[in-house]
């Protein structure tokens, strides 16, 4: 691990040159992998994520199907070789929280009843971690499931907020989540709903309220980039397959 920096914030820039409302470069490919239903390729920093969706497809064993409504289920999984010491395969309590943490913030924006007795599955792969990989994972993962075609209500963005040295700031790097006073991560639906949310450290219910504004800022910023990455794959097959291959759903947010 990096050692606890003596400042993270000289003359209003970041120890990576950034302002303290400024989110790291983020990079979208979608449908890297043939064999899933959905997926998309996310870099945002230095972190690296794959996600691939499958589904709505009957889930075994049967006793765990929902009679009324699809069940998603949301997997994230650090490489081994994904961070500086080696992560020991399989789960681990920290991955266990992530994926039930991950699942919740898809439960209410998913359609799931519109397909009872099916399972939704998504699966995170964390390929190179620094900072920031739920956030970046249910980025990637609301990307996977608009790819594969599951009816959702909106995409669902993330960004982490936080204090260092006092300050408000995005997407936490390294050293800032590690070492910085506060951490944290939230998802939420282009209209504002929050469908995840964590924190870790100490803020003052003032500090915590200009978290959740700069949040939003954050969350605006990364929607924008999700839908600009659909349209530009989407639009381009459409283009090529004519008017009447478009899809009647909007990409936004259908919250009401
Ligand atoms: O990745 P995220 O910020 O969502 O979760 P975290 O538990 O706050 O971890 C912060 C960062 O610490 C990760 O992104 C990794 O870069 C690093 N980490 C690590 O080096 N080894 C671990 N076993 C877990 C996390």
């Amino acid at each position: 691990m990096s050692e606890k920096p003596e400042h993270f914030i000289v003359d209003g820039k970041r120890l990576d040159g950034r302002s303290v409302d400024e989110l790291r470069p983020i990079k979208i490919e979608l449908s890297p992998l043939d064999r899933a239903d959905g997926s998309c390729y996310l870099e945002w920093g230095r972190n690296k994520i794959m996600a691939a969706v499958y589904g709505p497809r009957e889930l075994h064993p049967r006793h765990r199907q929902n009679m009324t409504k699809a069940v998603v289920q949301y997997r994230y999984n650090m490489a081994a070789f994904s961070v500086d010491d080696r992560i020991r395969p399989g789960h681990s309590r920290r991955s266990i929280e992530i994926s039930k943490v991950g699942r919740d913030a898809f439960e209410y924006v998913v359609f799931t009843k519109f397909f009872p007795k099916t399972a939704v599955d998504i699966f995170i792969e964390v390929l190179q971690a620094d900072a920031g990989t739920r956030t970046a994972g249910i980025n990637a993962a609301s990307l996977a499931l608009a790819d594969a075609g599951i009816p959702m209500r909106g995409l669902v963005s993330a960004c982490a907020v936080g204090k260092v040295d006092g300050e408000i700031v995005l997407d936490l790097m390294k050293e800032e989540d590690n070492f910085g006073e506060a951490d944290v991560p939230i998802a939420m639906t282009a209209g504002g709903k929050i469908t995840h949310l964590q924190m870790d450290g100490n803020l003052t219910k003032e500090e915590f309220y200009e978290a959740l504004k700069l949040a939003k800022i954050g969350c605006d910023k990364v929607y924008k980039l999700q839908r600009q990455a659909l349209i530009e794959k989407y639009n381009g097959e459409y283009a090529e397959n004519g008017e009447d291959a478009m899809p009647q759903a909007r990409i936004g947010d259908a919250d009401e």
